[in-house]
C-alpha cells in the first residue's frame, strides 16, 4: 500500500467514521488499537496519524496514553478530542476540565486559516461534544481557533505537523470538517489519494494468490448476501474454479433471490457451485415452532449441519472463506490485521470441525459501501450488490407463529409486490430497509360478495444509518395505496394490509 494513515483509536464513538471520511477522500486508512507499539506504527510507513477522540480524561489513573516519541518521528499527526488533549498533555500543554461543557454544534472562530484550517470561513459550525480542553498550549504550538467558552479549540506546530482539534471534522454536522480532512490528508500529509476499489481488488487478488498457492482450494458458505457473493467474486478472480461455494438454500429466501445467485454463480463467475436444496428439513424442523428464538436456533443449526454435510462430500479443501467485514472487525477488538489471512477464531467452530487451519477473509478491511462498489468493480449485477440488509433466518423472522411453506409463500409474493413497487416509485435506495410481514392475525373481510377470513400483512420501511436505530419511512400514501390493493387482489389469504409505523426503539427493525 502505497499510501496509509493509521487512526489510534482511544475508544470514541467517531472513530469509525473518521476511517471511512479518510477512504472517502481516496486515501486509504486503517484503525489500530491506541496502545499498538510505536516500532509497529513505524515499520508501517504512515503517511500520516489520527488520534481518535475518546470517553477517558487524559487525567484519569489508567487513561489511554501513547509514547511521546511519536511526535518526534517526522509523521503529521492530527488529535481530535481526546487525541488533542493528549497530545497537549505529553508535549507539556495543559488541560483542565471545561467551566462549560460544550456539546452539539457550536460556532468555532477560526483564528488562523493556514495550513490546516486553509479554506474554512472565519466563523464555522462544529460538532463539539467534550468536557475538558486544552487551556494552555505546549510550547512551539498556537491556537488556531476558539468558541465562546473554549479559547483553545485548535492548535497547532505548523513546524513539527502536529495538529490538534477540539472538535469533530469527520462528522457531517460539522459543516466543513471535510476541508480540514482534505488539507490535512492532501496538502500536510501529502498522499496521493489513489485509493480506489480497483486498486484494492488488484492487491487482495495478489495476497489471495500469495497464500493459496498455485494448487491451493478454497471453500466458501455463500449465503446470497451482499458480503459472500462480493467474497467469492474476488476469490474467484484469484483462483478461478479452485473456489467452491457452498450455497445452503433453506427455502426462506425472497422471492427470486435463490435462482439470482445461482445464476451469477454459475453464469458470470463460473465457480464450482453447489446448491442445497434443503427447504424441505427446514421446514420439517421449523413445523409448529412458534418461539422467535426457538425458530432462530433451528435454522442457524440446520444450516451448519447441511454445510457441514456437504462440505465432506467435497473432500479435502485447504481454506475456508468468509465475508467479514472491518466495521466487525473494528468491533471485535482485533484492531489491524491488514492480511486477507490469518488463522481463524471468529466463526464459530464451523471450519474447526472441518479440519481449516487458515481463513480467507479478503474484505475484513473494507467498509460495507466500499464491499459494494468493490462489487460493483468486479461486475457483479447492480442488484444483488445493492440489495437491502436481509437476515440471516430469511422470511421465517417475517412469519409471526409457526412458519409453513404455505405461510413463506404468501409473504414472498407480498414482499414482492412491495419492492416492485418501490422501485417503480424509484424510492429503493432512499429507504434503507423495506420488506413485508405476515401477521399471525386473520380477521374478516369481503371479496366479490363472499366473506373471507384471510391474513393481515404489515408493511415495515425504515430508514437508518447505522440500523441500531430507525425512523419509519413516510412514503407517499398513493404508493401504499398501490401496494395495499395489488397485495390483496394478487396474493391469496391476505385480506387487509397494515403499516407499521414504529420507531427502533422501542420497537426492532424485524418483527422477530
Ligand atoms: P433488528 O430487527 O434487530 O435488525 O432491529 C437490525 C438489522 O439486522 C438485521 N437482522 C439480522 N441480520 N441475521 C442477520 O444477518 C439475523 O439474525 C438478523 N436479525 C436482524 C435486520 O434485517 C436489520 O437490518
Amino acid at each position: 500500500m502505497k499510501e496509509l494513515i493509521l487512526i489510534l483509536d482511544f475508544g470514541g464513538q467517531y472513530t469509525q467514521l473518521i476511517a471511512r471520511r479518510v477512504r472517502e477522500c481516496h486515501v486509504y486508512s486503517e484503525v489500530i488499537p491506541w496502545n499498538t507499539p510505536l516500532q509497529e506504527i513505524l515499520d508501517r510507513h504512515p503517511s500520516g496519524i489520527i488520534l481518535s477522540g475518546g470517553p477517558s480524561s487524559v487525567h484519569d489513573e489508567g487513561a489511554p496514553r501513547i509514547d511521546p516519541a511519536i511526535y518526534d518521528a517526522g509523521i503529521p499527526i492530527l488529535g481530535i478530542c481526546y487525541g488533542m488533549q493528549l497530545t497537549a498533555l505529553l508535549l507539556g500543554g495543559q488541560v483542565e476540565r471545561a467551566r462549560e461543557r460544550e456539546y452539539g454544534r457550536i460556532t468555532v472562530r477560526m483564528k488562523d486559516r493556514a495550513g490546516l484550517m486553509e479554506g474554512l470561513t472565519e466563523s464555522s459550525a462544529c460538532w463539539m461534544s467534550h468536557t475538558w480542553q486544552v487551556t494552555e498550549c505546549p510550547p512551539g504550538f498556537h491556537a488556531t481557533a476558539e468558541t465562546e467558552h473554549c479559547p483553545i479549540a485548535a492548535m497547532e506546530n505548523r513546524e513539527k505537523r502536529v495538529y490538534g482539534v477540539q472538535f469533530h471534522p469527520e462528522v457531517t454536522h460539522t459543516a466543513e470538517g471535510k476541508i480540514l480532512l482534505l488539507n490535512f490528508l492532501f496538502e500536510i500529509c501529502r498522499c496521493p489519494g489513489d485509493w480506489n476499489m480497483k486498486a484494492y481488488a488488484e492487491a487482495a487478488v495478489q495476497q489471495i494468490q500469495d497464500a493459496v498457492g498455485s494448487e491451493g482450494t478454497v471453500l466458501l458458505a455463500l449465503s446470497g448476501g451482499v458480503d459472500s457473493s462480493v467474497a467469492a467474486a474476488l476469490i474467484y478472480r484469484a483462483i478461478g474454479s479452485r473456489l467452491t461455494c457452498v450455497f445452503v438454500d433453506h427455502g426462506l429466501l425472497r422471492k427470486g433471490e435463490s435462482d439470482q445467485v445461482c445464476h451469477v454463480f454459475s453464469h458470470l463467475f463460473p465457480v464450482r457451485f453447489i446448491r442445497a436444496d434443503a427447504a424441505d428439513r427446514f421446514f420439517a424442523d421449523l413445523k409448529g415452532v412458534t418461539d422467535p428464538e426457538e425458530k432462530r436456533h433451528i435454522i442457524g443449526r440446520d444450516f451448519i449441519e447441511v454445510f457441514r454435510e456437504e462440505a465432506r462430500s467435497l473432500g479435502k479443501m485447504d481454506y475456508f472463506a468468509q465475508g467479514t467485514i472491518y466495521p466487525d472487525v473494528i468491533e471485535s477488538g482485533q484492531g489491524s490485521n491488514a492480511a486477507v489471512i490469518k488463522s481463524h477464531h471468529n466463526v464459530g467452530g464451523l471450519p474447526k470441525e472441518l479440519g481449516f487451519t487458515e481463513l480467507i477473509e479478503p474484505l475484513r478491511m473494507l467498509f460495507k459501501d466500499e464491499v459494494r462498489a468493490l462489487g460493483e468493480t468486479l461486475g457483479l449485477p447492480h442488484e444483488l450488490v445493492w440489495r437491502q440488509p436481509f437476515p440471516g433466518p430469511g422470511l421465517a423472522v417475517r412469519i409471526i407463529g409457526e412458519v409453513t411453506p404455505e405461510k413463506t409463500a404468501i409473504v414472498r409474493e407480498s414482499d414482492a409486490v412491495f419492492r416492485e413497487e418501490i422501485a417503480a416509485a424509484g424510492l429503493d435506495s432512499q429507504i434503507s430497509q423495506y420488506f413485508a410481514v405476515l401477521t399471525n392475525l386473520r380477521s374478516v373481510g369481503v371479496m366479490g360478495d363472499e366473506r373471507t377470513y384471510d391474513y393481515t400483512v404489515a408493511l415495515r420501511a425504515v430508514t437508518t444509518d447505522d440500523f441500531m436505530t430507525a425512523d419509519w419511512a413516510r412514503l407517499p400514501y398513493d404508493l401504499i395505496e398501490r401496494v395495499s390493493a395489488r397485495i390483496v387482489n394478487e396474493v391469496p389469504h391476505v385480506s387487509r394490509v397494515v403499516l407499521d409505523v414504529t420507531t427502533k426503539p422501542p420497537a426492532s427493525i424485524e418483527w422477530e
